[in-house]
């Protein structure tokens, strides 16, 4: 497997002897060894962003959550304190790279995911009312039923016996459930799949193409609920946009509709694909699953910190010098935390190469920082936990004989910067 061939960002790869890219091949084909062998060289190692820019790679567990704790350490690429001309921020710089049309910038910035206290507290409050555990629990019952309705249909996509459990289970699962959290009407939903796919391509032809459509057919999508307001996540959006209150603007409430559904399926399928592959893969751990369904939320967790599927969070800039472990990060320097890396640090886990779903104790909070941590710590999480839980324990029991449909080695990687995911997952139902 090489770099993304199409990427120009694969160009840059190699030039800093020493500063790994995080499109360097190496960590690309395998990040758990890739940022294992980082990892052992130091808590904070120096590297390369995509576009070759230079990166602190921090790789730890305690350093990792140390650092998104820190509010010395802020999100937006934009931040005056970072001290960077406009034109030579971090976010014009990528933007450029990808060949974004000016008129089309305000949206990147506009995800919550760029924004610092007071505005990301005023954006988060907005629409983590959706997402409490009461609403998603409310959500459950929901969730099994579209579950069950794939999975009674999964035969009929089989070909000589064999399904591919990425297209039809774990992708359609999520993207059901976020599209009618949100109120994504279902004509739209193979669109904003294949939008998604091409988003989180990072090839700059893919973005380009797909990017302007996509916020246009969101406006579009405004304008009509407009008309016609329900209860579901859109209208909500809409009615707090209209208040006159100025607590949602234009972009943010079109960036936030991309982001709570690309965010909310895009990660999520590939928990439910390189959660099922592992237990396929670990007759033990499956066995055990099996024999106690109660073990799910702990196998959910442990599952989440053992192949999780994003690697990394989005940057984090120093807002003033500081050291961290011994090393001083300067003012406006990037930062990147590597998750992956953290959820197998043997200084806090014992033997954490091994698949243990009885690892975490029941009824605590997770022990890993697959969801990140801190201010950012996904918004999404209780729901894609819960439908982890939903998807493994449904799939086991309709299909309690399944097996993988290739051998392990020929199970083929994308490989993603930033993500880790199966390009598929064929199994035999049995
Ligand atoms: C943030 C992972 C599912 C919405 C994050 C972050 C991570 C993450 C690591 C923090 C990024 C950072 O700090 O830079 C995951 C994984 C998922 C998942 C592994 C599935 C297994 C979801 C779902 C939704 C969602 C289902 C939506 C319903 C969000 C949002 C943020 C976020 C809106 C930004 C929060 C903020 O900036 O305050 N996610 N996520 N995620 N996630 Fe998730």
């Amino acid at each position: 497997m090489s770099a993304l061939p199409t990427s120009p960002f694969a160009a840059h790869v190699g030039k800093h002897p020493g500063e790994p890219n995080v499109m360097d091949p190496a960590l690309l084909t395998d990040p758990f060894a890739g940022y294992g062998a980082l990892r052992e060289q130091g808590p904070v190692v120096r590297g390369r962003f995509m576009d070759d820019s230079p990166v602190w790679l921090v790789t730890r567990f305690e350093e990792v959550r140390q650092v998104l704790r820190d509010q010395r350490f802020v999100n937006n690429p934009a931040a005056p304190a970072l001290g960077h001309a406009a034109e030579d921020n971090p976010l014009t710089r990528l933007t450029d790279m990808l060949g974004l049309p000016e008129h089309l910038r305000p949206y990147l910035l506009g995800s919550i995911l760029n924004y610092d206290a007071p505005d990301h507290t005023r954006l988060r409050r907005l629409v983590s009312r959706a997402f409490t555990a009461r609403k998603i629990t409310d959500l459950r019952p929901r969730v099994e039923q579209i579950a069950d309705a794939l999975l009674a249909r999964l035969p009929e996509h089989a070909e000589d016996g064999v399904v591919d459990l990425i297209q039809h289970f774990a992708y359609p699962l999520p993207i059901t459930v976020i599209c009618e959290l949100v109120g994504i009407p279902e004509a739209d939903r193979p669109q904003w799949r294949k939008w998604g796919a091409d988003l989180i391509s990072m090839e700059p032809d893919r973005l380009g193409t797909s990017f302007p459509p996509m916020i246009e057919h969101i406006h579009q999508l405004v304008r009509e609920r407009r008309g016609a307001l329900t209860d579901d996540l859109l209208s909500e959006l809409i009615r707090t946009h209209d208040d006159d209150g100025g607590r949602l603007s234009d972009v943010e409430m079109v960036t936030m509709i991309l982001t709570l559904v690309l965010a909310g399926h895009e990660t999520t399928a590939h928990l439910i694909s390189n959660g099922t592959a592992a237990l396929l893969t670990h007759p033990d751990q499956l066995r055990l699953l099996q024999d106690d369904p109660a073990l799910l939320p702990r196998a959910v967790h442990e599952l989440m910190r053992w192949c999780g599927p994003v690697q990394m969070t989005q940057l984090r800039y120093a807002a003033t010098d500081v050291d961290l472990a011994g090393t001083t990060i300067r003012r406006g320097d990037a930062v990147q935390l590597i998750l992956v890396s953290a959820n197998f640090d043997p200084r806090h886990y014992t033997d954490p190469d091994r698949l243990d779903l009885t690892r975490h104790p029941a009824g605590r909070a997770e022990n890993h920082v697959g969801f990140g941590h801190g201010a950012h710590y996904c918004l999404g999480a209780t729901l894609a936990k819960q439908e982890g839980e939903v998807a493994f324990g449904k799939l086991l029991a309709h299909y309690p004989k399944m097996t993988l449909g290739v051998a392990p080695e020929r199970l083929e990687r994308t490989p993603l910067p930033g993500n880790w995911r199966l390009a598929a997952l064929p199994v035999r139902l049995g």
